[in-house]
């Protein structure tokens, strides 16, 4: 059967990861969440004091800390769940901190590190048969991609459920932070220069403030066939 790119963008905490590691898992796609990309640069140029604290960055240590940074994903079968490695450090755990997670987009937005972030996707997307979940993976890394959906939900239900999952390792993690976190990611993924997150005008739009995994699913599985037969140019 054709392989193709979906490619899954939306804001922050919709559950684009969820949605695409079980349509990979479905397909038996190679699942990339680009996310982490930009998470394991940030946590790498925090480590350095190349990003401060109050996110200023020092742009010509940063381009030479690019050339000696090699990131990759190494699947765990125990786990049965793709993990980021950086300089051969597993760091899975700790670019999900709040932490990153608050100065990630600072750093999403400079030019060079999208550059370098893109030719990683490129590159793992030569073969297709890969599902990407990101900002701009519609828009500007797989403008071809077959098929396209672009995730919105509530911000309070997004909140929630991103809350949920941080507990367990951040107990102090409040709605209140991740409330302001969400908006202010949302805000500075929006109105970036380079690759703003947007809707591509091809892909499909999927709210799911009150839709279950299974609910998404069954959407999914009903528009998927639209665009595996030959003649799609979606
Ligand atoms: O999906 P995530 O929350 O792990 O993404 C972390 C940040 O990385 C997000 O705030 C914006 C940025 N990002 C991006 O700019 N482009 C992508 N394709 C993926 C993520």
């Amino acid at each position: 059967m054709k392989k193709i790119i979906i490619a899954i963008d939306g804001y922050s905490s919709t559950g684009k990861s969820s949605f695409a590691r079980r349509i990979a898992t479905e397909m038996e796609y190679i699942y990339i969440d680009t996310g982490a990309l930009y998470r394991a640069i940030t946590l790498q140029l925090a480590k350095t004091g190349i990003l401060t604290s109050d996110n200023r960055i020092d742009r010509d240590a940063m381009k030479q800390e690019l050339q000696r940074t090699e990131i990759h994903f190494q699947f765990n079968e125990a786990i049965q769940k793709s993990e980021t490695f950086l300089n051969g450090d597993n760091v899975e755990e700790q670019i999900r901190s709040l932490q990153i997670a608050n100065q990630v987009s600072y750093v999403a937005e400079i030019p060079e590190i999208r550059a370098y972030v893109d030719q990683i996707l490129r590159d793992l997307g030569r073969e297709r048969g890969v599902v990407m979940d990101g900002r701009d993976i519609g828009t500007a890394v797989f403008p071809d991609a077959e098929l396209k959906i672009f995730m919105t939900s509530d911000l309070h239900i997004r909140a929630e459920r991103r809350l949920k999952d941080l507990l367990p390792n951040q107990p102090d993690a409040t709605l209140e932070s991740v409330l302001s976190n969400l908006q202010e990611r949302d805000r500075i993924d929006s109105s970036r220069e380079t690759h703003p997150l947007m809707q591509a005008p091809d892909a499909l739009l999927l709210d799911n403030s009150h839709l279950t995994m299974d609910q998404q699913m069954e959407w999914f599985q009903s528009i998927l066939p639209n665009y595996l037969n030959d003649d799609c140019n979606h």
